[in-house]
């Protein structure tokens, strides 16, 4: 989804700073196991287009991007993957993917949000699934990435209302009931944290809710997001139920739950900033992932949140530990952290001012419009969820490059950068990450979470003056397609058996 990072009022400032490369230089597919999964990536709202065609009802994604956001761009007609979408899966044959990772339009399965299920949209989901798998290709499918039927917003406000835990529920039963026979690798919600974070406190990414006026036109920032944050695990934790209940003996499939990270160093070696650090690792990783793993939200965020973050009853937090098979992380960039006390007082503060720091990130001589390339954040993430968390599986679920779109097809800082991180990631995986998998972000050029068309993360170039998007392969997706020669793509299953350790809270920074 991407370039989130750009976060109003917690942001930023532009340091120069030596390129640090770590990560192994010379690697190969073979290095690493045979049953990790290499794939790419993208979503519905992103690529799909056909937005109101053949039954689909508007999400929340639409509406926002239609009230002017997203860059002025929108998703009507994205990478009209909803009609290219099998000319699209021979371009992924030729990329030599061993996986994909779609997520599915609940307002084109289901477009009031609840009831009948669409047909057109039920052969749709289908057809693209079972295109992947007569490839070869093994499909991820994400349940929810920030596009709620809109229905549903009106309704009750959403994920705002505990009302969306039946109707989530209702609605991958249907996935699960549906497509669970092909789909192993299910996630729940992508990008939760920042979903909530920039839906939520700061109005940049749908709903568009906020405290300031001057940006949003409704919304409290000061409990908003810790609500939303909590009806999402509590969705989470009950749709995993269900399928431990009622699918996961039969299917052999998995659930996890995606989260933003970023990669947190302290600015100064100041107390004060190495205990920010650590804040923010709670507020960023720990706000979520704690309650699936320890169930309940860390110390630091209940104690700035007070009473605006909600509680967990006894039974929501035993429902809730432990309700993840994975955790789905997306990384790309790693920022300072600079302590900041002072906002923790500012009125109707929200998410960003109890955080108590300022992210600062680190861009180098890096082109604006691109990341610096810091594969060793990825490593540290990886270190980080294998020592704070027990080691439980994880999938990288998107890693990508930000270039300008329309540029060059010869794009090699998106080479660099993925033969930096992927370097990182052997790194990690032999120092015993529990890492099973990884999504290069993205396949095509589609409509870019904040940045609309501007920017573009894709190994294909979508020509948008096309009458026909016309496709071009790009440089990276050589690269790719070469990584990945050879391996045979047997469609085999990758286990994702518990971690193994013992939880440790906070053992990383200290
Ligand atoms: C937002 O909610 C807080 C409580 O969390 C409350 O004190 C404040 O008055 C609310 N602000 C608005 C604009 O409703
Ligand atoms: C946030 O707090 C305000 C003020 O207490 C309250 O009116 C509002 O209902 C709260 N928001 C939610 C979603 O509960
Ligand atoms: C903090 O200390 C470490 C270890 O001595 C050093 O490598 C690092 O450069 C220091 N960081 C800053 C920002 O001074
Ligand atoms: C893409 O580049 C071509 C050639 O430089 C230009 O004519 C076209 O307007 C650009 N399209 C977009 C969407 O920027
Ligand atoms: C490698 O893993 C061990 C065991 O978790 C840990 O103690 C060590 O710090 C890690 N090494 C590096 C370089 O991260």
């Amino acid at each position: 989804m991407s370039e989130i990072s750009l976060y109003i009022g917690l942001l930023s400032l532009v340091l120069h700073l030596p390129v640090a490369v770590h990560g192994v230089d010379h690697y190969s597919r073979t290095d690493f196991p045979a049953d990790f999964v290499f794939g790419s990536g993208t979503s519905a709202y992103q690529y799909e287009g056909a937005a109101s065609e053949d039954g689909r009802s508007p999400s929340i994604w639409d509406t926002f991007a239609h009230s002017g956001h997203t860059n002025g761009a929108n998703g009507d007609i994205a990478c009209d993957g909803y009609h290219k979408y099998k000319d699209d899966i021979q371009l992924m044959v030729e990329t030599n993917l061993e996986a994909f990772r779609i997520s599915i339009s609940w307002s084109r399965l289901i477009p009031n949000g609840r009831g009948p299920i669409n047909q057109k949209g039920l052969h749709y989901y289908n057809n693209l699934i079972d295109e992947l798998i007569s490839c070869g290709i093994q499909p991820h499918v994400t349940l929810n990435h920030i596009d709620l039927p809109q229905a549903l917003e009106d309704e009750y406000g959403g994920w705002l209302s505990r009302k969306i835990l039946k109707d989530f529920t209702a609605y991958a039963d249907v996935c699960f009931r549906e497509f669970g026979d092909r789909v192993l690798y299910w996630t729940t919600v992508n990008e939760a944290n920042i979903f909530a974070v920039g839906g939520y406190d700061q109005g940049i990414i749908a709903p568009g809710r906020c405290s300031d006026r001057t940006r949003c036109s409704w919304g409290n920032s000061s409990n908003e997001t810790y609500i939303a944050g909590h009806n999402i695990l509590l969705a989470h934790a009950a749709v995993v139920r269900l399928y431990r209940a009622k699918y996961q003996a039969i299917q052999k499939g998995y659930v996890g739950f995606n989260i933003y990270t970023m990669w947190f160093e302290p600015y100064t070696n100041a107390t004060e900033d190495l205990i920010a650090t650590q804040r923010a690792n709670d507020f960023f990783i720990g706000w979520l992932i704690d309650p699936l793993i320890f169930g309940d939200y860390p110390e630091t965020v209940k104690k700035n949140a007070q009473t605006r973050i909600p509680t967990f009853t006894k039974l929501e937090s035993e429902q809730i530990k432990g309700s993840v098979d994975f955790i789905g992380v997306n990384h790309y960039t790693t920022a300072f952290v600079k302590d900041n006390p002072s906002i923790l007082e500012a009125d109707n503060g929200g998410f960003s001012a109890d955080l108590a720091a300022q992210i600062i990130e680190q861009q180098g001589d890096t082109p604006q419009d691109q990341y610096p390339v810091l594969p060793s954040g990825l490593y540290g993430v990886l270190e980080y969820l294998k020592q704070v968390y027990g080691n439980q599986p994880v999938y990288i679920h998107e890693n990508g490059q930000m270039t300008r779109r329309n540029g060059t097809l010869n794009d090699t800082p998106r080479v660099e950068y993925f033969q930096a991180y992927i370097g990182s990631l052997l790194d990690a995986l032999r120092n015993g990450s529990n890492v099973k998998g990884y999504f290069a972000w993205t396949f095509l050029d589609g409509l870019e979470l904040l940045d609309g068309y501007g920017t573009s993360f894709g190994f294909y170039y979508v020509d948008l003056d096309d009458k026909d998007l016309r496709r071009y392969q790009k440089l990276s997706a050589r690269w790719y397609a070469s990584f990945l020669k050879g391996k045979t793509r047997s469609n085999s299953i990758t286990e994702v058996g518990k971690g193994t350790s013992v939880p440790l809270r906070y053992q990383f920074i200290q």
